[in-house]
């Protein structure tokens, strides 16, 4: 669901599950640069990288509107030691445009916006990595939006991943129906389909 917040701009609707699941992936990067940023200046690594493929437009909203929060890019942008690179994408052009607006003038030079399909747009983000990028990605869908091909793509390069995993939300709800088909959301999601 989708709402308008005070900045006049879109946000998601989010329950407390929803900034529980914010709260844990804000305090993975932080350790995750606190950990790899003196290895950065040591050079083993050149650049540090998060990707966040499934990005959202940036602000959540709680439902009973007591609360607005950043959602997981404006999250990775303020963490620091910096991520070098910042790379976001989504399906709606109207997040992107949003999460555009709601990024600092001064982060921008650190960030690539895109709008596409993750499955498609990964790639092009993987190709712009050197073999001495470190990188963090969070894939974050509401469904089964992401095929396997995207993580695939991701580890090409030294890369953590955190993925939210549709077990109550896509799984749960549609295992009887997708035992009934051939090939299903869930193979994509796997990278194999099933032989018996
Ligand atoms: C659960 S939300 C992500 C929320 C975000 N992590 C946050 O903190 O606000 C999933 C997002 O994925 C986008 N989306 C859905 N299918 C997609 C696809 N195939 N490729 C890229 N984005 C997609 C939706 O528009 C939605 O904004």
């Amino acid at each position: 669901m989708i709402w308008r917040a005070q900045d006049g701009l879109r946000a998601r609707v989010g329950g407390p599950w929803t900034r529980e699941k914010l709260d844990y992936v804000g305090r993975y990067a932080a350790a995750f640069m606190k950990a790899m940023h003196p290895k950065r200046r040591a050079g083993i690594w050149s650049e540090l990288v998060y990707i966040d493929p499934l990005a959202g437009p940036g602000l959540g909203i709680a439902r009973d509107r007591s609360a607005e929060f950043d959602g997981s890019p404006l999250r990775a942008l303020n963490i620091t030691p910096a991520f070098d690179r910042l790379f976001f994408s989504d399906l709606d052009a109207r997040n992107i445009e949003a999460l555009r607006q709601r990024i600092r003038p001064d982060q921008h030079r650190r960030v690539n916006l895109r709008v596409g399909d993750c499955n498609a747009v990964i790639r092009n983000f993987m190709s712009t990595l050197t073999h001495k990028t470190l990188g963090l990605a969070f894939v974050d869908p509401e469904g089964f939006e992401v095929k396997f091909g995207v993580f695939e793509a991701l580890a090409r390069r030294r890369m953590d991943v955190l993925l939210l995993f549709p077990s109550g939300i896509g799984i749960a709800r549609n295992l009887r129906a997708f035992a009934r088909q051939t090939h299903s959301p869930m193979d994509d999601l796997w990278g194999r389909t099933r032989v018996a």
